[in-house]
C-alpha cells in the first residue's frame, strides 16, 4: 500500500532538507575557513638543516603561540626565518649558502667536544644566533645534563660509611681506587695517567681500558648501557676514590664522570672541565 503523504508533510520534509543542506554548506565553510585562517597564521618557518634525507619532516605545530611550519625539506631554506643545526651531524663543506638576511641559526649540540672538535670555538659558534651546549654561556646551557636531579646528590642509601669501605679493602683485597672506563685512546690523556698511577697505587680497573680485574659474573652483560643502575652503583659505592676523567678537557664540559662518585660517596679524582672548584665546608 503507497504511503500517502499530504502537501503539508511534503512541505515540511522539503523545507528540513533545505535546512539541513544550508547547515552542511555552512559547517564546511566555516571549516574551510579556520583552516585557512590556520594556514593564514604560519608566518614563521623552522627549517632542520640535515644531511640526511632518508626520513622527511614536515608538520605544522604550535611554536609558543603562534603557529609555524617545522620540517627538514632544504627546499623550504629560502623561507625559513629560522634554521637549527645539531651538532653531532654537522659538516663544514655543507651549510646552506647564502645566508639570507634576518634568517637566525640556532645549534644544539649535547655531545663531548671530542666528537665534533671545531663546535665549542668562538669563531665557529658566532655564526649561530641561539646555541644550545654544555657551556654555561649558551643560551640554553645543557652543563648538568649529566645529573640526573639536584636530589641525587643528597641521598645516602647509597653511601657507605669509611668503616665499611676499610672493610671491604681489608677483607676483599679491594684497592683504595676505582676505575671503569672502556675508551683507552682519549685526547685528555686519561689512560697514560691512570697506567701511571696503578705504579704507585692500587687502582681495580674493570674496564677495558687498562683492565686487571674482573665485574662479578651478573654485571658483566651491558654493564655500559647500566651506568646508573643500583646494582652498579652499591658495587662502586666500596671504593674510596674513582678516577673521574673526562675523554675531552673543555670548559663546562661535565658528564656522569663527575656526578656519580659524588651521587655514591666516593671522592672523584677529577680531571675535565676547568670550571669545577673543591669548596671545602
Ligand atoms: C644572527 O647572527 C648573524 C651572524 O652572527 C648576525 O649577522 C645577525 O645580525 C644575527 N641576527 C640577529 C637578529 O641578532
Amino acid at each position: 500500500m503507497r504511503i500517502k503523504c499530504s502537501r503539508r508533510i511534503k512541505l515540511v520534509i522539503l523545507c528540513l532538507s533545505s535546512l539541513c543542506l544550508v547547515c552542511l554548506f555552512y559547517w564546511n565553510m566555516t571549516r574551510l575557513d579556520s583552516q585557512s585562517s590556520i594556514s593564514l597564521e604560519v608566518n614563521s618557518e623552522l627549517l632542520w638543516w640535515t644531511q640526511d634525507m632518508s626520513w622527511r619532516y614536515d608538520e605544522i605545530r604550535h611554536c609558543g603561540l603562534k603557529i609555524c611550519r617545522v620540517t627538514n625539506n632544504r627546499y623550504r631554506f629560502r623561507h625559513s626565518q629560522m634554521v637549527l643545526f645539531y651538532g653531532s651531524n654537522l659538516k663544514l663543506y655543507d651549510f646552506p649558502m647564502p645566508r639570507y638576511d634576518n634568517q637566525l641559526w640556532a645549534l644544539l649540540h649535547e655531545e663531548s667536544p671530542r666528537n665534533v672538535p671545531f663546535v665549542p670555538h668562538d669563531d665557529f659558534l658566532q655564526h649561530f644566533n641561539f646555541t644550545s651546549t654544555f657551556s654555561r654561556y649558551s643560551s640554553i646551557p645543557l652543563t648538568t645534563q649529566y645529573l640526573p636531579q639536584a636530589s641525587d646528590l643528597t641521598r645516602s642509601d647509597i653511601h657507605m660509611g669509611l668503616s665499611s669501605k676499610n672493610v671491604y679493602q681489608h677483607d676483599m683485597s679491594l684497592a683504595p681506587v676505582v676505575f671503569l672506563q672502556t675508551d683507552c685512546n682519549t685526547i685528555s690523556g686519561r689512560e697514560d695517567y691512570v697506567r701511571e698511577l696503578m705504579k704507585h697505587i692500587p687502582v681495580d680497573s674493570y674496564g677495558g681500558c687498562l683492565h686487571n680485574r674482573d665485574l662479578p659474573e651478573s654485571m658483566q652483560n651491558d654493564y655500559l648501557n647500566h651506568l646508573y643502575s643500583p646494582t652498579i652503583l652499591h658495587f662502586l659505592a666500596r671504593y674510596k676514590f674513582m678516577i673521574a676523567i673526562e675523554n675531552g678537557v673543555c670548559e663546562d664540559y661535565i658528564t656522569e664522570k663527575f656526578w656519580r662518585p659524588l651521587i655514591i660517596g666516593v671522592i672523584p679524582i677529577y680531571f675535565g672541565s676547568t670550571s669545577i672548584r673543591v669548596r671545602i665546608l
